[in-house]
């Protein structure tokens, strides 16, 4: 269902936009160690200190959300969200084998819980690129006991917070962390190997997915469950198709398979990569902008994406994360209406798109590249750890809340009245409180 009418061809509006359903989900997503700080016990906080790995910094204290994780789902509450995606850390649930803490697991319970009485939607991620040192010591997704492990961890986290929780999202990006970590040796264990290896991995965490999802729907949740998968819009330019056709298979086809079963399938993506003579990878092309990432500016990749995992699963999908590491927020503002205006598309095609995510809520660690590439809607003092809202989080704070893309919601962005179940969720926010207000 569509929300009200679109305004298409009055004067300073622009060609049709549909509006998104009131039941949508509006968030901002994280992952634990990109933000929490001193995850010690994680195979990437070891990673980070070992020359030659190619880590131009550690993670140290990230944005410290371990303490300041209040802040952060109240600025989601402010902005006018109904969803945040965070990460539960395996490493510090079972931060040695066969070790426990419930410390640690009543710590993402109230995170859920403070979510719950914001009228927020907790997301939870159970494993975001990082294991526990001591399974990574042996053999990370290659021991012999990787699923059932992540299984008896998954079904520990739901028997603590199942109850909370909105949503759950098994392994993140296992088609990265086989690619990053077994083939191209730049994610821990750095291994640079073969297709074949990467086509194991791919096995491994496949099992590991479906074996969590046995445990989580025989646990208490009764919450939708399923993977997230990095999505590009893949291209091949002249002699570049054989290798174009690989990385469909090894890095979206397999996994796209996989789903069979899940509620859903999340879909994360940023950017169109080209595959040239040789199955070299191309350089971004001429005309087209490039982000901190070094790769191509391409919102168009939403609308392609999303596309192609409802047709290819026929599950729902959600897009888990989808943003741009900029240092202009008006670039980030336009990136993500254009964006936005393709997931738009897809609504009113009929295809089932139930939520999108930002990432991210924080400018945080971005893996290899350490903390230059800035993704927030919000920005961090690297010294204070002071939350500064940009723009861009009030500008899409905007979209959640009416439902409707800035220039239909009138000039500026501000008009129109909030919709369905999304006014009720932020009636009772102030969005104009000091906390919330925009950096410089
Ligand atoms: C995703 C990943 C996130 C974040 C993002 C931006 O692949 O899940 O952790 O790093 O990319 O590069």
């Amino acid at each position: 269902m569509l929300a009200g009418g679109t305004r298409a061809g009055e004067p300073g509006y622009p060609a049709a936009v549909p509006d998104f359903p009131p039941a949508f989900v509006w968030g901002v997503a994280t992952a634990a160690h990109q933000v929490e700080g001193g995850n010690v016990n994680a195979d990437w906080w070891a990673w980070e200190h070992q020359s030659g790995s190619g880590c131009v910094e550690p993670s140290g204290d990230a944005c410290d959300s371990l303490h300041r994780w209040r802040e952060d789902v109240d600025l989601v509450a402010q902005l006018g969200l109904n969803a945040y995606r965070f990460g539960v850390e395996w490493a510090r649930v079972e931060p040695a084998d066969g070790e426990w803490s419930l410390a640690s697991l009543d710590h993402y319970r109230r995170i859920c819980a403070a979510c719950r009485a914001r009228g927020i939607q907790p997301v939870v991620t159970l494993q975001h690129f990082t294991l526990p040192r001591w399974l990574a010591e042996r053999g990370g997704w290659e021991a012999p006991d990787a699923a059932e492990r992540f299984a008896a961890y998954a079904a520990r986290v739901d028997a603590h917070l199942g109850d909370l929780v909105g949503r759950c999202c098994t392994v993140n990006e296992p088609n990265i962390a086989s690619l990053m970590g077994y083939r191209l040796g730049l994610f821990p264990p750095g291994a640079r190997d073969g297709p074949e290896r990467q086509r194991a991995v791919n096995a491994a965490t496949i099992r590991a997915h479906r074996a969590a999802v046995e445990a989580l729907r025989a646990g208490r949740g009764r919450y939708p469950v399923g993977l997230t998968l990095a999505m590009a819009q893949l291209v091949a330019v002249e002699g570049g198709t054989a290798a174009r056709d690989e990385a469909r298979l090894l890095l979206e086809d397999e996994f796209l398979a996989a789903t069979a079963g899940d509620d859903f399938v999340g879909v994360q993506c940023y950017t169109r990569l080209r595959f040239g003579p040789g199955g070299s990878l191309l350089p971004p092309a001429d005309g087209v902008a490039v982000t901190q990432m070094g790769y191509e500016y391409w919102p168009q990749v939403v609308e392609h994406a999303v596309r192609r995992a409802a047709n290819a699963t026929g599950l729902p999908v959600v897009v888990t994360e989808n943003g741009i590491a900029t240092a202009d927020d008006r670039q980030r503002i336009a990136y993500l209406a254009e964006a936005l205006a393709g997931l738009a598309r897809c609504v009113a095609d009929g295809v089932d798109v139930r939520g999108y995510f930002v990432w991210s809520l924080l400018d945080n660690f971005e893996w290899t590249l350490g903390f230059a590439p800035t993704f927030g809607l919000v920005g961090v003092d690297r010294r204070t750890f002071e939350r500064r809202p940009k723009p861009s989080a009030f500008w899409y704070g905007t979209v959640a809340t009416t439902g409707r893309l800035p220039d239909q919601a009138g000039p500026g962005g501000r008009g129109g009245a909030a919709t369905g179940e999304d006014a009720a969720a932020s009636g009772s926010r102030d969005r104009d409180s000091p906390s919330a207000a925009p950096a410089g």
